[in-house]
């Protein structure tokens, strides 16, 4: 099974790919969608979503990051996977899933997936604008308002020369709803391809990802918000480690928070902090007293300090075999 860490713009940033790829076995990374309007992109662009350019395309932790482009214009799309592949990104990756109205205006992401032919397209001028040995890979939802479009867009980024084809089961209607995941709606496309296919959508432990893998017929995952509920999700589903205790996730995000503020983008991250909470919440209940008192700091050095207190508490407890509220 090979287990690939999902793209989340705003979330998944170039040090959490890093703290995920240092604690988990994941074997591929994708950026944040670097949005691709009608120009070619200056080099900082790409440099400053993927920093690992500068590091053989690679985190520390040696785990490869894809550079992944959104955006319509074929043309655009070629000329600007061209510049990320001669900066050294190991593939590129297309967004044809994004469901946000921002990007649904510019004809970007999920948008795309309404004419499978546009797919086609800018997947084959990438293709061909790309050394053939890099891997173009593609990202789809099942379809926009339905999933009776979803062999013929798999089959659109396929013919177009994708390497693999990545499959959220939900359609862009759907958003993000739970009960909406339909794993077996992959089955018959990972089937009929000869592409490899990978399924995500909605993993959040060991039990979802082997469901998923029966019943989407792939082999390989791709984790998204499980990845930041239980930050060693990968280790997880692949059985070498059980999930993190909370202990063991505080202390995990006090070492975040000390190398966040030394890095440049440290205004942002008592919101960082707090968003990557909203997930773990998820996942850990016991975080939530916790959570209360934290939602109201604003400091930077006031967060990192109750994150450590919390860590001594939460083992001291775990250590007692008490329960952490
Ligand atoms: C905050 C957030 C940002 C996302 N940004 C991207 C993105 O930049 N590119 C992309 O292809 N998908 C993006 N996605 C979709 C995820 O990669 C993934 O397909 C989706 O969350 C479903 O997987 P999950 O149920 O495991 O979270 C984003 C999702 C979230 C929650």
């Amino acid at each position: 099974m090979r287990v690939i860490l999902a793209p989340m713009e705003g979330v998944m940033d170039p040090l959490m790919r890093q703290v995920f790829t240092e604690i988990n076995n994941y074997d591929l990374c994708v950026t944040e969608f670097v949005r691709v309007v009608e120009q070619r992109l200056p080099e900082k662009v790409f440099r400053r979503l993927c920093p690992e350019l500068d590091q053989g395309g690679k985190t520390l932790a040696g785990t490869p990051v894809r550079v992944q482009l959104l955006g319509q214009h074929p043309q655009w799309m070629a000329e600007n996977a061209a510049i990320a592949a001669e900066l050294g990104s190991p593939g590129i990756d297309l967004n044809f899933g994004c469901p946000a109205k921002s990007v649904n205006r510019s004809n970007g992401g999920a948008v795309m997936l309404k004419t499978p032919e546009q797919i086609h397209q800018v997947v084959s001028q990438v293709r061909a604008a790309v050394p053939a040995h890099l891997p173009v890979t593609a990202k789809v939802r099942l379809g926009w308002d339905s999933g009776d479009r979803a062999m013929e867009i798999a089959d659109a980024a396929a013919s177009g020369g994708a390497a693999e084809l990545v499959i959220h089961a939900r359609t862009k209607e759907d958003g993000y709803r739970a009960e909406r995941i339909d794993w077996p709606a992959i089955a018959p496309i990972a089937k009929a391809l000869t592409i490899p296919v990978i399924a995500n959508g909605e993993i959040w432990n060991r039990a979802d990802a082997l469901a998923c893998q029966q019943q989407s017929g792939c082999e390989d995952i791709m984790l998204g918000r499980g990845a930041l509920a239980v930050p060693n999700l990968a280790n997880v589903v692949r059985g070498t480690e059980s999930a993190y205790s909370w202990s063991q996730v505080a202390a995990l995000m006090a070492d975040y928070a000390e190398r966040e503020i030394g890095g440049e983008k440290s205004i942002y991250f008592p919101n960082r902090v707090k968003q990557w909470l909203r997930y773990i919440l998820m996942q850990y209940p016991q975080a939530e007293p916790f959570f209360v008192e934290l939602r109201v700091l604003r400091c930077v050095d006031a967060i990192v300090e109750l994150l450590k207190r919390e860590q001594e508490r939460a083992f001291e407890l775990e250590q007692r075999g008490e329960p952490v509220f």
